[in-house]
């Protein structure tokens, strides 16, 4: 039996542009464009991509203004694209998939950045420049108006990490951007960035044996946290020479702690080093600073199995459906001890967002995507989470299976959650994706633009109140 959401797995080659009919109402105050980005293509040639985080870019432009929307997506022309298109086959390494290559362009590859780019991630701006992200430090430029794609985005500097996160942080405060980056090699390290436009300039290097699989870290008021999970690298030079795909070659180490490693953003000294139960995660939720504690809440797993369960065959053909994280939410003690958690409320959460006026900072609500408890399915619903008040509220729709819900505040407002959430979400009832715009107070549904084609499950995107 074919699931229900396969469409969200399938292919999309169609680059349209188009006026998408509006049911209901945007907010008036509702101007700008939310661009997302996912892959598109799940095949090459007659090879299947196998895992989900590997099928190749496609970014999907919504612009909204006077109650309008408008609507287009285009592939991004990396070299992944565009080569493995020409020939039929691929030859990039990614996040699970590894092409047979010589010695040569192994090394090639890991240490000097022979990649195909393949920027599926995420998407940000720094600066005037619009760039889709992976976790290999090559971003992709594009223009946010066509949604062409620009190359590849060279900084100024002398970075050697490998690994990047797609995940950055913005601290308006300070006026910089911050990344984690991982360096592979004899020593090996945690980089911790403060980046502008023109270039990146180092707050800390942790140097660190085995390095751990970091998707996302958090940042407080005058803090970063990076939380090292129990799934590390077992070796630098199998990774580099070996024939494993990237994340093969790390390992879920049940028997060793996970830690977290706190920063001062200003100083870059380690301040403190907190070890804690083994767990995995993706996405951080947020983090603020307490009296000698820091907060911090994540969409947590017991382990990294999480990763086999995305293969698209595992996805499509398998008996299991993937979890979805626990919203944990971790004590920090910073004189000493371990790192204890509670879980909050019953809902499972993925691909966390908040208002990001918050970021760091004691906060209230947390949105995510999520599966309904007991329903045997892919993510299947919204939820809205009240940390204080430890409760949960819940959109869903029959057959349909919506992604990452992007809070945009109403600029008059002065509550937390006067906004709106804006989804991509699969109808899976007619074979069509539309954006979801609902109330962030109370998740009602104020208005859907409907897409006339699918739209493959994605994973990160941003809304910006300018271009228009
Ligand atoms: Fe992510």
């Amino acid at each position: 039996m074919p699931k229900p959401y396969q469409l969200g797995f399938t292919s999309q080659y169609a680059e349209i542009e188009a006026e998408l009919p509006v049911r209901g109402a945007l907010p008036s105050w509702l101007r700008g464009t939310l661009i997302r980005n996912g892959p598109g293509q799940f095949e090459v040639g007659r090879t299947p991509i196998p895992h989900w985080f590997d099928g190749l870019a496609q970014l999907h432009r919504f612009s909204l203004s006077e109650g309008r929307v408008r609507y287009s997506n285009r592939f991004i022309r990396s070299q992944s694209y565009e080569r493995d298109n020409a020939a039929g086959k691929i030859h990039f390494r990614g996040f699970a998939v590894d092409p047979c290559r010589s010695l040569f362009q192994k090394a090639m590859a890991l240490f000097s950045n022979e990649q195909g780019n393949n920027a599926v991630v995420n998407v940000t701006r720094l600066g005037e420049h619009y760039l889709a992200m992976t976790e290999f430090p090559l971003p992709m430029a594009f223009n946010p108006e066509t949604l062409e794609t620009l190359g590849v985005y060279g900084y100024d500097d002398q970075v050697k990490a490998q690994i990047a996160t797609a995940h950055p942080h913005y601290d308006a405060q300070r006026g910089f951007g911050i990344n984690m980056m991982t360096y592979i090699g004899l020593s090996s390290a945690y980089q911790l960035y403060a980046v502008t436009d023109k270039a990146r300039r180092l707050i800390a290097n942790l140097p660190v044996q085995q390095p751990a699989y970091v998707h996302s870290f958090a940042v407080t008021a005058r803090t970063i946290v990076l939380a090292e999970f129990s799934l590390r690298l077992t070796s630098p030079l199998a990774l580099a020479f070996g024939d494993q795909p990237f994340i093969r070659n790390f390992r879920y180490d049940a028997q060793r702690d996970s830690r977290f490693l706190v920063v001062d953003k200003d100083s870059g000294a380690l301040l403190a080093d907190i070890p804690t139960d083994p767990f995995f995660a993706f996405h951080h939720i947020n983090a603020y600073e307490g009296d000698d504690e820091i907060i911090l809440d994540i969409s947590a797993y017991d382990d990294a199995r999480l990763i086999d369960s995305l293969y698209v065959r595992e996805l499509l053909e398998g008996n299991e459906y993937p979890p979805v994280g626990q919203f944990r939410r971790y004590s920090l003690p910073l004189s000493g001890g371990r790192a204890e958690y509670e879980v909050i409320g019953s809902e499972t959460i993925e691909l966390p967002r908040i208002h990001y006026g918050y970021n760091g900072l004691p906060y209230r609500y947390a949105y995510g995507a999520s599966t309904q408890a007991g329903s045997g399915d892919f993510i299947n619903q919204l939820v809205k989470v009240d940390v204080q008040a430890r409760t949960a509220q819940v959109w869903r729709e029959d057959g349909c299976y919506p992604g990452e819900a992007v809070f945009v505040p109403d600029p008059h407002g002065q509550a937390e959650d006067e906004g709106v959430l804006l989804a991509v979400v699969l109808d899976s009832r007619v074979g069509r994706s539309f954006l979801l715009v609902l109330n962030a107070r109370d998740l009602s549904e104020m208005a859907r633009a409907e897409v006339p084609q699918h739209i493959p499950f994605g994973f990160h995107g941003q809304f910006w109140s300018k271009p228009n």
